[in-house]
């Protein structure tokens, strides 16, 4: 693997979740694979669990791992053919080969500006990264895709199901600010790859993108859409449509104990508590938070090992 930037870079989904298994199983099996190797990790935003999981995960391979939250860094510029004469003193392409000089792999944490759809959807700091490092690039968040999250959620799903292809629904949730589409376009690619009966539900105004949701079923009923679900992924993401916005409240989307009836319940974290879902399904046994999180350092783990096995190019 050259890079894992989004789901569509992983050849074989099952191949690489039996890896995460494998990994969680035995996670100092593989304890010298990164000896001598180095995870640089690039900050543009806060994180509890990606930075601790990967973090945990590089170390179980025996890498070094340096962290920098780049806002304590120079401001970076994208632009190319820039006149830099504002307030970004150092521009990508220098960085990122400086970087690489430094690292065997780079991570990045990057979330979206959420106001102008084009610009976000462009990838910049990620695609920019991956065209002038010369090592793998990891994506730790970035603007429409959170793909270690969702190889996580895949595995915690298999994990907790009974059934050979259980209902899954993900269904939006309110939240008081306008949050980004990565973990659910995420969450949709691995589902939409997976031995499940899946079905988005959100209220109108809230559909993600048509090109990631393609022929999935998308209701605009929560009711109907929880009825004899097996998995409640429950998420917020501001507007697709009218980019970036919220749309109104919408709090009795808030998702209850009594609307998750004998489901299960998943969310990435961090969750804003009776506002996203009541105390009642979180602290319950029905909930899979921990568990989600918890596999996160597998999911880290099984990939950083894949791209370990790419040579440098410099
Ligand atoms: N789920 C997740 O990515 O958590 P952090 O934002 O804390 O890293």
């Amino acid at each position: 693997m050259k890079k894992y930037t989004d789901l569509s870079d992983i050849q074989e989904l099952s191949q690489l979740i039996t890896e995460v298994k494998h990994c969680k199983e035995n996670p100092f099996q593989d304890k010298n694979i990164g000896k001598n190797k180095t995870l640089v990790m690039l900050f543009f935003n806060e994180s509890l669990r990606t930075r601790l999981s990967t973090e945990k995960a590089a170390k179980n391979l025996g890498m070094y791992v340096i962290s920098l939250q780049i806002n304590n860094a120079w401001n970076l510029e994208f632009e190319d053919g820039k006149v830099m004469h504002l307030a970004n003193s150092e521009h990508v392409k220098e960085a990122a080969r400086v970087i690489s000089q430094y690292a065997d792999i780079i991570a990045i944490r990057a979330f979206p500006l959420l106001k102008d759809k084009q610009k976000d959807e462009s990838e910049i700091i990620i695609n920019n990264f991956v065209k002038y490092a010369s090592v793998p690039i990891l994506n730790l968040e970035s603007a429409t895709a959170h793909p270690l999250q969702a190889l996580a959620d895949a595995l915690t799903l298999q994990e907790h199901t009974t059934k050979k292809k259980p209902k899954v629904v993900l269904s939006w949730a309110p939240h008081p600010k306008a949050l980004p589409h990565a973990v659910a376009n995420s969450f949709v690619k691995i589902m939409q790859k997976s031995e499940v009966d899946f079905v988005i539900t959100n209220p109108k105004g809230y559909d993600l993108n048509s090109e990631i949701t393609k022929d999935t079923t998308v209701l605009h009923d929560q009711q109907e859409a929880l009825k004899d679900a097996d998995f409640v992924y429950t998420k917020n993401w501001s507007s697709y449509e009218s980019y970036g916005k919220i749309l109104g409240s919408h709090t009795t989307w808030m998702l209850t104990k009594e609307k998750l009836q004998k489901a299960k319940f998943m969310h990435c974290l961090p969750v804003r508590r009776n506002v996203v879902v009541e105390d009642a399904v979180l602290d319950s046994d029905a909930s899979l938070v921990i568990n989600q999180a918890n596999n996160r350092t597998y999911a880290a783990q099984a990939v950083l090992k894949q791209l370990l096995k790419t040579p440098k190019n410099e």
